[in-house]
């Protein structure tokens, strides 16, 4: 029985796997193993033999057993020890090496724009940018020969020779899509609309592509009274203010009567733009109650229904808010522009979390 524990146990300490050791419990303890075969012998002993050889030879096959579960849990212990070296990471290092890509003040301004106007209620529309003369002009009550034609320094589409239908055109504002979506859907209808625009224009406030959003609101009982709350609303909202005054200035439109220009209270001090407080007034961009001829063209039948549009330009509201001097450089693609003005590309605008926190 020594001969046996002086072999099996100090082959159970130096067992190099799981595998070696199972091996050696069959040798030892398994059914025909050298320790099960000793004990069966105890049958042919004489009883006094066997009293002594019994509980020696259990003891053993105990200790045995015991030396195998330890080295086992040795291995296993082992085993994850290895693993832990082997899948170290060090959670210390930044995800990224480096912040890539920013999203652009003109994509942050209009999902801006797009939280505050969804949080009154208007859903966003699209129209396409190649236009036809008839929804970027005639459809808004701007018929050929009207002069708003000439202003908007538009971009005509080719023609080919001999081809005498109205020529498309690079839209001249986002008004278009005001037409769309009243034939698409009908009245009652809210919906903002943002998009580039194209006109022929080039300084420090003007490229030949920009961006404008547009709003419409059409239904039964919709007044200018609708209106000056929607803005004031959305002008508090975008400029993170608790109020700002604003103020409607008569004007002309083709496709509103009546119209006005909007404007937003402010002042100059030093140069510096201060929102909602002043005695000045900041243009902000068109407005009016819906034409008639326009909602008729919009399939509304404007004996029943009226309602109000607006039209704001987006890039100026980026220029505004985030202090942007020039308008030509958004449209470089120069990374160290897009760096300095960019925004990080986790944060959406929420109205709840704050738009650019
Ligand atoms: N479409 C006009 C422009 O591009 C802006 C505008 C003015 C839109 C008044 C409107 C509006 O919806 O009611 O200059």
């Amino acid at each position: 029985m020594d001969d046996l524990r002086s072999k099996y146990l100090p082959l159970i300490a130096e067992a190099a796997d799981e595998a070696a050791l199972e091996d050696l419990r069959v040798q030892a303890v398994g059914k025909k193993g050298e320790i099960s075969l000793k004990m069966r012998e105890l049958g042919k002993m004489t009883p006094e033999e066997r009293q002594v050889a019994g509980p020696a030879l259990n003891a053993l096959k105990d200790e045995v057993h015991s030396a195998l579960a330890a080295k086992k849990a040795a291995l296993a212990d082992a085993a994850l020890d290895a693993r832990l070296r082997e899948e170290w990471l060090d959670v210390t290092l930044p995800a990224r090496p480096s912040r890539q890509g920013t999203v652009h003040p003109i994509s942050q301004v209009t999902d801006e724009v797009s939280a505050i106007f969804a949080n009154l209620g208007f859903s966003v529309a699209e129209g396409p940018q190649i236009e036809s003369d008839w929804y970027n002009f005639d459809a808004l009550n701007i018929p050929g020969h009207h002069p708003a034609r000439g202003e908007m320094d538009t971009f005509y589409m080719h023609r080919d020779e001999g081809d005498n239908r109205p020529p498309h055109v690079l839209r001249t504002h986002t008004s278009p899509v005001q037409i769309r979506s009243m034939q698409e859907h009908g009245a009652p209808i809210r919906i903002i609309c943002p998009g580039r625009v194209y006109r022929s224009d080039y300084d420090q406030t003007h490229t030949p592509m920009f961006h404008q959003i547009e709003g419409l609101a059409v239904d039964k009982d919709i007044s200018m009274a609708n209106l000056k709350w929607c803005l004031e609303e959305f002008a508090a909202a975008f400029f993170e203010l608790d109020h700002i005054e604003v103020r409607f200035r008569a004007s002309h439109f083709p496709f509103t009567e009546p119209s006005a220009e909007i404007d937003f209270r402010c002042s100059w001090v030093d140069g510096q733009l201060k929102l909602g407080e002043g005695d000045d007034w900041l243009e902000a961009g068109g407005s009016g109650m819906v034409h008639p001829k326009v909602l008729a063209a919009g399939g509304i039948d404007p004996e029943v229904y009226q309602g109000f549009a607006f039209g704001l330009g987006i890039d100026r509201l980026a220029m505004l808010k985030y202090g942007i001097p020039d308008l030509r450089p958004f449209f470089d693609s120069d990374l160290r522009w897009l760096k300095h003005y960019g925004f990080v590309p986790l944060d959406r605008p929420d109205l709840t979390r704050g738009l650019s926190a």
